[in-house]
């Protein structure tokens, strides 16, 4: 991975941060992509001084993609974590909400996956996360569940369109991510952690490495293309 760039959207928290440590240790040249930039930059200064640059950017907006196109002039790996989803029934949701959950994970992810390919070589990867939500869905929830199906769907439509570029979707079950902080008290979240792990196949709530492990699988095995890998520890099944 010496001398590739990889770009991650969603970098200064959770998964997305964790894919770009990864990357950066591997030797990539790492530019990370959010939306609050002083989040951003520490994010970025806890990884390094060197090959790791900040480009503070909202994916859902046209402005943002186009920023992020300027700042970087050829990108190896591109890969999206970035979310900014709803948790409400569908009968409280307005349509400027349901559209913002869309614009941050399907619609812009696939703009800028486009348009970012003119960039890319032919060895070059497209990862998005998408997530447990398009199987098994919460009440409350069915708009992740909207954009997590898209995901699964739109990659293979890109794998063949984007060829020989590579285009996956990388779906995780539960992860302990600050996401989580933002829908449920500490609390809250441990005794539903609990009951997840007491569930699931793996008995073990995924931890961000291991997901950025399996974004890392999807950016180098040259094998894999239009899929989509599960790191759920079972929960598909349950
Ligand atoms: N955590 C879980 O249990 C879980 C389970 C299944 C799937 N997932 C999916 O996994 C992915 C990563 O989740 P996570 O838990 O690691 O999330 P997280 O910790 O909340 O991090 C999300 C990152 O995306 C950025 N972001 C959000 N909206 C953006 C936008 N419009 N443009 C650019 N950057 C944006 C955030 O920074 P700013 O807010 O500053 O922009 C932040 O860096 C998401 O797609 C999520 O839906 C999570």
């Amino acid at each position: 991975m010496h001398h590739e760039t990889v770009v991650v959207v969603g970098a200064s928290s959770g998964m997305g941060l964790a894919a770009a440590r990864r990357s950066w240790l591997r030797g990539a040249s790492v530019w990370m992509v959010a939306r609050d930039p002083v989040r951003l930059r520490d994010a970025a200064a806890g990884i390094g001084n060197e090959r790791v640059h900040a480009c503070p950017a909202d994916v859902a907006s046209e402005a943002g993609r186009a920023h992020i196109l300027a700042a970087v002039e050829r990108i190896d790996h591109l890969v999206f974590t970035a979310a900014d989803l709803v948790y409400k029934s569908s009968r409280e949701l307005d349509e400027s909400e349901v559209l913002r959950a869309l614009r941050s994970k399907v619609v812009g992810p696939y703009l800028l996956a486009a348009a970012a390919s003119a960039k890319m070589p032919a060895e070059g990867s497209i990862t998005i996360v998408s997530g447990i939500a398009a199987e098994r869905p919460i009440a409350g929830g069915s708009v992740t569940g909207m954009v997590n199906g898209a995901i699964n769907a739109m990659v293979r439509g890109l794998a063949l369109e984007l060829a020989p570029i590579r285009v996956n979707a990388v779906s995780p079950g539960w992860v302990d991510t600050p996401f989580w902080k933002r829908v449920a008290s500490d609390e809250r979240r441990e005794s539903l952690f609990a009951a997840m792990r007491e569930k699931i196949p793996a008995r073990r709530i995924a931890t961000v490495e291991d997901v950025a492990q399996m974004i890392e699988v999807a950016m180098t095995n040259r094998g894999i293309s239009g899929t989509t890998l599960y790191v759920d520890g079972g929960q598909r099944l349950v």
